[in-house]
């Protein structure tokens, strides 16, 4: 089984927990893509009704609109439910995530859901967070050397996101500084220090915010919730 085939079937068990009637934070990136195609499929075939979505980005926005899912901007209203992919899962489901550039929104949206659910392939399971993926980390646009600076004294190792001759730009209009952490790092230390460095938008931790995650291999789709 591909990649592609684990990430829609961890999508397709969380959807499974939608219920007609719920407002449902969209994810970002190549697995929540497969969520909200089946949202919308469920809504086409009459077997969801009056769902509504709220997306942690433009894609996802433009993607839900495609195929049917009603979108409403955030407000401050909690969302029934959540539905998102990860770059890390630690097993007391901490998460990295951002490296779709869409952290902020998600954050926004996901830290107001009663149900955050995780969906993911197995290569995204690690036993300590920053072992495999970089962090990234929002920043504003003004004054971003200067932020860097502050950041590289926290996280020596980061560098400005630069796809190509010019720095990659968020929906929000930001940049983004990825840094790998440390082994052995205080990882809830990290976010404080980095949430109280001038400059930083915020950060692709996700601490303590998901409630289960599916996470598929080729063996089947495991459902884990925080140890
Ligand atoms: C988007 O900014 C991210 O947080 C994604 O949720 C994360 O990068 C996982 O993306 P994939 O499902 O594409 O791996």
């Amino acid at each position: 089984m591909d990649l592609e085939a684990l990430k829609r079937e961890a999508a397709l068990r969380a959807v499974a927990l939608v219920r007609s009637g719920d407002r449902v934070g969209l994810g970002t990136g190549s697995t929540a893509k497969y969520a909200i195609l089946e949202i919308g499929r469920k809504l086409a075939a009459g077997e969801l009704t009056g769902v509504v979505g709220v997306a942690t980005s433009e894609a996802s926005d433009t993607l839900a609109r495609q195929v049917g899912i009603p979108v409403e901007p955030l407000d401050p209203r909690p969302l029934d439910i959540a539905i998102d992919g990860a770059d890390e899962i630690a097993p007391n489901l901490d998460l990295i995530k951002g490296l779709g550039g869409a952290l902020l929104r998600e954050k926004l949206t996901e830290v107001q859901a009663r149900r955050f659910i995780v969906i993911a392939d197995h290569t995204k399971l690690v036993e300590h967070i920053g072992e495999k993926s970089a962090l990234p980390i929002e920043i504003a646009r003004f004054g971003f050397l200067s932020t860097i600076e502050r950041l590289r004294a926290v996280l020596p190792s980061g560098r400005l996101r630069q796809p190509g001759a010019q720095p990659y730009v968020t929906d929000n209009g930001n940049y983004i500084f990825d840094a790998q952490i440390p082994a052995g790092t205080d990882i809830a230390a990290l976010e404080r220090q980095l949430k109280g460095t001038l400059g930083v938008v915020d950060t692709g931790l996700f601490l303590g915010m998901a409630e289960r995650a599916f996470v598929a291999a080729p063996d089947g789709v495991t459902e884990l919730t925080p140890r």
